[in-house]
């Protein structure tokens, strides 16, 4: 049987294996009978070349050569498997001759040993954007070079991606099979290179390495994944690499003492000085700097902060909730959290301004207990709500709102009394003795402890139809809140 050779140099070039493959199909020379040479390699069989063939048209010009087939052999092609173009070639032939929908068979050996190939490329090609370090070149301004060795013939593949990621510096990448420099302008490639050929560490390394320790997290170590991600042959080339057998050593002991540690309060905002009872004069800012450092009911000792409320102080309406979660305790802001964000989708639906309305709670501090380092929200007993009331008739006094909108059970009975209740009163229009009108209605985090996302839109769609009755949206827009609704109407 006669055998001929191709030669395809460079060894991962698609356009030099096309013109060869497209040589040996004019040829019609079967898969069997090639000797494919990557690069300047000898034929060992000693085949002579395949003679050039007249011009014929180019390879995937023809129909039966699929697009998904010429990216599958760019890729396949800078794997160092010495039967890939062979392999290419047979898939080539098979798409030609009868089987123009081979690549679409998963379980055909020639398709599975293609895509394991390329797989490995992509793998390759990622590992070499994770794992490269530049060093700054000794005595140059912004010039800088980096050693990698790639499993494949990749740095052609991979050289775009770090030209537009490192467009403004010049830079090069040292390989032993290739090299590529970047000047600010254009790619050009190179012989490879060797590993003293690259700077061995510069100031940045030190500076790399003390970053890198202190975002480990010793809780989230997986070596296995770390293994998997990061084999040890690109240890090498990492700084952060030579500090990793220590900090894995230590990482169990570090978990433990954070595990023994006490859990750390936030940092206190409350002044600890111990004021009488609330004087509950003068104008809301001054009944505000009062309230802050409140210690009427022992919930002020865990918290933050005091959370008094916020928005305009002649606001049309005020919205009551029942006392501030952790993320207002920490922000200090009255609706900031989960339930706040509930609260603020319902107002965009119903086209409201949430900077239009006076925001506050009928508790001022987070009552919560400590479950580990999670705080639990729990729920204000009476006492809370009772210390609290000067607070809550102080700024209802001053804002002199013409409808307070109350949300959950514990708001309602904090401003229309005991006798509240949500199940019976909801949805109800209520005034107080000084003529203000109120409604109540469920909590939005009532809402978010729905079960199921159904149940969830369900008592959402009540929570949003609710305030829509409350906050006829005109009205709303024309100012800080609604006009009074007519007495008696629901
Ligand atoms: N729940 C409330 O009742 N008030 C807030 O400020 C936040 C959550």
């Amino acid at each position: 049987m006669q055998r001929w050779s191709l030669r395809v140099d460079p060894a991962w070039s698609l356009q030099a294996w096309r013109d060869a493959a497209r040589q040996a199909l004019l040829a019609t020379v079967p898969p069997a009978q090639l000797d494919w040479l990557p690069g300047t390699e000898a034929s060992l069989l000693d085949a002579p070349a395949l003679p050039v063939p007249a011009d014929g048209p180019a390879l995937g010009a023809q129909p039966g050569v699929p697009r998904d087939f010429l990216e599958l052999a760019a890729t396949v092609l800078c794997h160092r498997d010495p039967q890939r173009m062979a392999l290419l070639y047979r898939l080539l032939w098979r798409i030609t001759h009868g089987e123009r929908a081979v690549l679409s068979n998963p379980t055909d050996a020639d398709v599975l040993r293609a895509m394991a190939l390329a797989q490995a490329v992509r793998r390759d090609t990622h590992k070499m954007k994770a794992f490269v370090r530049f060093r700054e070149v000794p005595g140059e301004q912004d010039a800088f070079i980096a050693w990698f060795e790639p499993e494949h013939h990749i740095v052609d593949r991979v050289a775009p991606f770090f030209a537009r990621r490192f467009a403004g510096m010049r830079w090069a990448i040292l390989t032993p099979g290739r090299s590529v420099h970047w000047d600010g302008q254009a790619l050009s490639f190179g012989p490879g290179g060797q590993r003293q050929d690259a700077p061995a560490e510069d100031a940045r390394e030190a500076l790399w390495q003390t970053y890198y320790a202190s975002i480990f997290n010793p809780a989230r170590l997986n070596t296995r994944m770390m293994q998997q991600e990061m084999p040890a042959r690109y240890w090498r080339h990492l700084p952060e690499a030579q500090l990793l057998p220590s900090l894995v050593r230590e990482a169990a002991g570090r978990v433990q003492e954070m595990h023994d540690r006490p859990a750390q309060a936030p940092a206190r905002r409350v002044p600890a000085r111990v004021l009488p009872a609330p004087a509950v004069e003068g104008s809301l800012a001054a009944l505000r700097e009062q309230a802050s450092t409140c210690q009427q009911c022992p919930l002020w000792q865990p918290a933050t902060q005091t959370v008094f409320g916020q928005g305009p102080a002649d606001a049309r309406v005020m919205v009551v909730g029942e006392q501030p979660g952790d993320v207002e305790d920490l922000s200090g802001r009255p609706f900031a959290g989960p339930a706040g964000q509930l609260l603020d989708r319902a107002l965009a639906e119903l086209g409201i301004d949430r900077a239009t309305l006076y925001l506050t709670n009928a508790v001022k501090h987070f009552h919560h207990e400590r479950r580990g380092k999670v705080r639990l929200h729990k729920r204000p007993e009476s006492r809370h709500v009772h210390a609290c009331r000067p607070w809550l008739m102080g700024e209802i006094a001053r804002v002199r709102p013409q409808l307070i909108v109350c949300l959950g059970a514990t708001a309602a009975s904090a401003v229309f009394g005991r006798g509240f209740t949500l199940a019976r009163d909801r949805g109800r229009w209520h005034t107080l003795d000084d003529g203000t009108r109120g409604y109540a209605t469920v909590h939005p985090a009532w809402v978010l402890r729905q079960g199921d996302e159904t149940r969830r839109e369900e008592a959402y769609r009540l929570f949003r139809d609710d305030l829509r009755q409350m906050l006829g949206r005109d009205e709303i827009s024309a100012g800080h809140g609604p006009s009074l609704p007519a007495p008696g109407q629901r």
